[in-house]
């Protein structure tokens, strides 16, 4: 493929950061066991929070996490989650296999999870079975100072200071599970929980309503006319899958055809992106409400010998396709679309990281994040995806580099690559290659570093032309300087 980025470049857009959010809900052993093991564990931890899985999700720089669910969040009452953890409310996780909730990772310990790992608050409020004034409260206690109840008690609590909330989600999957409404209902109902989000901070909180479920497009034209001018941004739901959602395919043991059907289904997003904001143009033609996706990624068959409610599933390279191929997506859309949050951190879905008592693995979809960090906040360039090629990019820039990544995600043919830069080039500050020669190359606890980054040396720069040759299945990342 030849890219010629050095005449008619489009005028840069910023790659928002927030593109590489991740997801953290209270399912299985996403929040419990993978994160929070509580401070008497004896896996080494800070303030209850696992160092292992901390340490290794700081190098991918997490700009925002998404919180506590999910289907969770429209049981979630914040009050059980606060206080003294031995008197906290226990309840029963209704959507995730019927396991008692102890409550004891709550508000405090989210906002400590958000400190260690750097990241900004998304949290999604209850509405299915929630109040208007339950979320008020949580949204005072969380972000006002000074001397109000909901203060004080924050303060009680050990927090005196209120924390930064940058995102709200009002209500989740409210089409579904989070309360079965019509789109025309919904759209009331966030209008009216969204007058009493109250600012207390200094920068108002980004409210983002619920948008569709993958191609409810009806959704999307009712919700953006009666709640449109209301909000900042609505969200959008969709995973990959190898078949029909009766028929999981499995996360390790699959067919060439399961690989090329999974990619298929997560190439999908292009498309509904560019249809959803079809219709979000036609009542925000100014483009001020964005394309929240909070939630994707493959969705698999759960583990063999696990509890199947808690969505556990191995990760391999085709994962990691998944994963370079949507991000690439996002970032041809970032006009549009300013936040995505992966499914989920640790442990469940797509996970970066999968635990097991005190080990603890990376996945290569992690390595994909390791390694388009650096687009976050950059200039793009150029950024393609199509259904008709195996091949999709992002090129960018920032801090006087060119940051290049591509994603093979053919099973069969090397993709030879020529593109020249709007400048010669120096020296590559950075070549790396997610690359096995077994389609299902994963990482276990037996053999945790089967799938690592390598280095890759086949690029050749010369003035403003970058050649190489992007291997099947694999994940290339380059920087180069800017002469
Ligand atoms: O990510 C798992 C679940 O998928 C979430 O709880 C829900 O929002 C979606 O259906």
């Amino acid at each position: 493929m030849k890219i010629n980025l050095s005449t008619d470049l489009e005028s840069p857009v910023k790659l928002s950061k927030y593109l590489q959010g991740q997801f953290s809900e209270h399912l299985g052993r996403g929040i419990y066991g993978g994160l929070w093991v509580g401070k008497d564990s004896e896996i080494p931890n800070v303030n209850g929070l696992r160092s292992d899985v901390i340490d290794a999700l700081k190098k991918i720089h997490v700009p925002v996490l998404r919180w506590p669910g999910g289907c969770f969040a429209d049981e979630y009452h914040w009050r059980d989650g606060i206080g003294d953890p031995a008197k906290r409310r226990k309840i029963v996780n209704n959507n995730w296999g019927g396991t008692t909730e102890d409550n004891s990772f709550g508000t405090h310990e989210f906002f400590e999870l958000c400190r260690q790992l750097g990241s900004e608050a998304y949290i999604n409020c209850n509405v299915g079975s929630g109040t208007v004034q339950e979320m008020a409260d949580w949204v005072e206690y969380m972000t006002a100072s000074g001397d109000s109840t909901m203060a004080n008690l924050r303060a009680a609590n050990g927090h005196p200071e209120p924390w930064d909330v940058k995102f709200l989600g009002i209500g989740n999957e409210t089409w579904g599970g989070g309360g079965n409404m019509r789109p025309e209902y919904y759209a009331d109902v966030y209008r009216q929980y969204q007058t009493f989000v109250r600012q207390y901070g200094k920068e108002p909180l980004y409210k983002i309503a619920c948008g569709p479920n993958i191609d409810d497009f009806n959704w999307t034209s009712v919700v953006m006319q009666s709640a449109g001018p209301y909000m900042d941004g609505l969200s959008l739901h969709h995973y990959a899958l190898t078949d029909l959602w009766e028929h999981k395919g499995d996360a390790v043991d699959f067919t060439d055809d399961e690989w090329r059907s999974l990619l298929n289904s997560a190439k999908k997003m292009d498309y509904f992106i560019h249809e959803h904001a079809l219709r979000m143009d036609r009542y925000d033609p100014e483009h001020r409400v964005d394309l929240i996706v909070d939630e994707w990624g493959s969705w698999l068959k759960e583990q063999a010998g696990t509890n199947p409610a808690f969505l556990y599933q191995q990760n391999t390279l085709r994962d990691a396709m998944v994963a370079a191929t949507t991000l690439n997506i996002f970032n041809k859309h970032a006009e549009r679309v300013h936040m995505a949050n992966i499914a989920q951190m640790v442990n469940v879905l797509q996970s970066m990281v999968l635990t097991d008592g005190s080990k603890m693995l990376l996945t290569p979809t992690y390595f994909v994040f390791l390694m388009y960090q650096f687009h976050q906040d950059a200039n793009r360039l150029a950024a393609y995806c199509s259904q008709g090629s195996d091949l999709s990019y992002t090129v960018s820039e920032k801090d006087g580099e060119y940051i290049l990544s591509f994603c093979n995600a053919s099973l069969t043919a090397d993709e030879p690559v020529e593109i020249t830069l709007p400048t010669a080039v120096g020296k590559a500050t950075y070549a790396k290659i997610l690359h096995e020669d077994q389609a299902n190359a994963h990482n276990t606890f037996d053999d945790p570093e089967r799938v690592q980054l390598k280095d890759f040396t086949q690029a050749q720069a010369e003035g403003p032309a970058v050649r190489l040759q992007v291997p099947k299945m694999s994940v290339v990342t380059l920087k180069f300087e800017k002469k």
